[in-house]
């Protein structure tokens, strides 16, 4: 008895988890202005989503920018992760920059690096 409770218990805070579903914010940003030619590092950060299924890929034009770094997948309150991708780049003129985003069954979005910002 006591055990089918405590099924029962979890079962329904895993409904309660799983059902809280979140997209994510996305932050694409640069360590340092983006200046043409000047060794740089493309950044983006990607939180407050749930469930923990997401890809993040930093693009230039239609290529994935390798070798990238990231984060460990973390989560602070609510069950709502965050993590951080990251690749040297160096802009250049002409070229488009993006992270796209894929998380759980939603379809990729992409957001555009900004070099003015
Ligand atoms: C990736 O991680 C390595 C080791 O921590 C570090 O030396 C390198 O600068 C990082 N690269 C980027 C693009 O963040």
């Amino acid at each position: 008895m006591k055990l089918f409770l405590c099924l029962t218990a979890l079962a329904a805070l895993y409904c309660a988890v799983e059902s809280r579903y979140s997209p994510p914010k996305v932050q694409v940003y640069s360590t340092k202005p983006g200046l043409f030619g000047d060794d740089n590092i493309l950044l983006c950060h990607v939180s407050d989503f749930h469930p923990p299924d997401i890809t993040i890929q930093l693009m230039r034009n239609a290529a994935e920018l390798t070798p990238a770094n990231q984060t460990d997948l973390a989560f602070k309150q609510n069950w709502h992760f965050h993590l951080t991708r990251s690749v040297k780049f160096k802009p250049q003129e002409g070229e488009e920059y993006r992270c796209v985003v894929k998380h759980g069954s939603d379809s990729a979005k992409s957001y555009l690096w900004d070099p003015n910002v």
